[in-house]
């Protein structure tokens, strides 16, 4: 793996560490009040970016336009800005919430950018 698929790969591993730190956090407490957050770094974080660097591994072509960083960049910064928000608003901070609405449309946006690049791939003619 190189480029936009070894940094969603290691994006992706950041958070199930993350992720699961949370939740093993959330364990020994008996405190699930950040269950959300834990959920979406595992699903949207862990397994998302997986996906990613799996298919980009798979179309080299697709992994070295420039949409492909932009698309890394745009969801690394939006599900970051959206999980770390998240947890600061469900810890009472309601004033982050611009903050967790911004990202999580941003995070929306990047999976459309996804789409595109996906599709385009998948049914360029041969
Ligand atoms: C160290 C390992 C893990 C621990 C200690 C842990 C702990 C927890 C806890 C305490 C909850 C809250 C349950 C509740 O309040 O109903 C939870 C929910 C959840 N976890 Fe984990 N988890 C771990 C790993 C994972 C992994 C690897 C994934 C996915 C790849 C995952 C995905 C989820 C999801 C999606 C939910 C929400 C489930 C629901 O909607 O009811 N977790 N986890
Ligand atoms: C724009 C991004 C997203 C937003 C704004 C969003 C929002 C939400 C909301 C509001 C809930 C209900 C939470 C609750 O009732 O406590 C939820 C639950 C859930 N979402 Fe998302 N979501 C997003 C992306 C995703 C993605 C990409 C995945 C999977 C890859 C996902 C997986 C889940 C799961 C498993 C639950 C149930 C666990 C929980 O209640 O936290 N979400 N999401």
């Amino acid at each position: 793996m190189q480029g936009v698929s070894r940094n969603f790969f290691t994006l992706a591993i950041v958070y199930a560490l993350c992720g699961m730190a949370l939740g093993l956090h959330m364990s020994i407490g008996g405190n699930h009040l950040q269950m959300p957050v834990h959920a979406h770094t595992m699903v949207a974080g862990w397994l998302m970016s997986a996906v990613f660097a799996y298919f980009y591994h798979l179309f080299p072509a697709a992994a070295a336009s420039v949409l492909a960083k932009v698309h890394f960049w745009l969801t690394a910064v939006s599900g970051i800005g959206l999980l770390v928000g998240l947890f600061f608003l469900l810890a009472g901070n309601a004033a982050i919430e611009p903050l967790v609405a911004v990202s999580s449309m941003a995070f929306y946006a990047a999976m459309f950018l996804f789409a595109y690049i996906a599709l385009t791939a998948l049914w360029r003619p041969a």
